[in-house]
């Protein structure tokens, strides 16, 4: 299985990165270094998850040189105005102890108004082209070395690149999991020369152990010698995207890091038991946020 996949921009990024979302203080800071320990080199982050400075310091006192990293973290929703995204990804770039980022990403197709409690701003949720545009400025300027999308549906995306984009989308990030597989958003996006990267890969948290319990899953992996979570990793993989998963357990860590590949006949059959069954998403914050609409339009 691929260890790296090509960008737009020539530069490899890593199949595999430690998920950082909902790792708690306290614990984030090991997760890295574990990490780092086995192998990883690739760190998927977000300004929101408020957890930026401790994984700073724990790739510090790491001392992985900086060229071999790869680290990814998230535009707010709140910051999408073009005068608000410099002074927010400044603030990424000094937690995380560095003066780049190897890639930075829209977290959200929905924008807010800077104050005030998710009061949405429809015009820049409409149009992302503006913001779209400062962060070209700024891969100009030397912040960010790629850019990229999360959470947008295809729509959303034919809406953005309709646009005359200078820098085209590296990635987007979306749920991608046993559950939820996307099928057809993993065709569109391979047709599209899209790099898509599977957060929740194992089912987020709710689903973990649902996932690392299916048959198909726990046939491979007595068939392989290898552990249900690794079949699903490397599922995530072969089918051609990355994979984020998340994990403060040092041996889930260094567990969820080999991956292998498995024989057609295997993959085919985990990919028909993953798309056997009704989509069942695991994060949709659309009523959480109080938005009128679904985010994903249903998909
Ligand atoms: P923990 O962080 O306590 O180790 P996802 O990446 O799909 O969101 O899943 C993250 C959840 O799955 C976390 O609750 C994490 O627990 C758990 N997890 C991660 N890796 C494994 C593994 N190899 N086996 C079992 N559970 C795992």
């Amino acid at each position: 299985l691929t260890s790296h996949y090509s960008l737009p921009s020539g530069d490899k990024i890593p199949s595999v990165a430690l998920g950082v979302w909902q790792s708690g203080k306290g614990e984030v800071g090991n997760a890295v270094k574990t990490a780092l320990k086995a192998g990883y080199r690739h760190i998927d982050g977000a300004w929101i998850y408020k957890n930026e400075a401790e994984v700073g310091k724990a790739l510090k006192e790491s001392v992985v040189p900086r060229e071999e990293l790869w680290l990814t973290s998230k535009l707010w929703n709140n910051f999408h105005a073009p005068e608000d995204i410099e002074p927010v990804l400044d603030q990424s770039l000094s937690m995380l102890g560095t003066d780049y980022l190897d890639l930075y990403l829209i977290h959200w197709p929905i924008a807010f108004k800077k104050k005030g409690n998710n009061i949405l701003d429809e015009d820049l949720t409409e149009d992302p082209y503006p913001t779209w545009k400062k962060l070209e400025e700024l891969v100009d300027k030397g912040k960010i070395r790629n850019i990229g999308i999360s959470n947008f549906n295809i729509r959303r995306i034919q809406n953005l690149t309709a646009n005359p984009l200078k820098h085209q989308p590296a990635v987007n990030q979306v749920e991608l999991n046993f559950w939820n597989p996307q099928p057809e958003l993993l065709k569109w996006s391979k047709e599209n020369d899209l790099l898509l990267e599977a957060y929740s890969p194992l089912g987020s948290n709710k689903q973990v152990s649902e996932t690392l319990a299916v048959p198909e899953v726990k046939h491979i992996a007595c068939k392989l010698g290898i552990t249900p979570a690794q079949v699903i990793i490397s599922w995530h993989v072969q089918r051609g995207t990355i994979a984020l998963p998340k994990s403060v357990t040092p041996s889930r860590i260094v567990e969820n890091y080999k991956i292998f590949e498995m024989p057609q006949e295997d993959f085919e059959k985990l990919e028909k038991a993953a798309t056997a069954h009704p989509p069942q998403r695991v994060v949709n914050p659309s009523k959480g946020w109080g938005l009128s609409f679904d985010v994903f339009d249903g998909q």
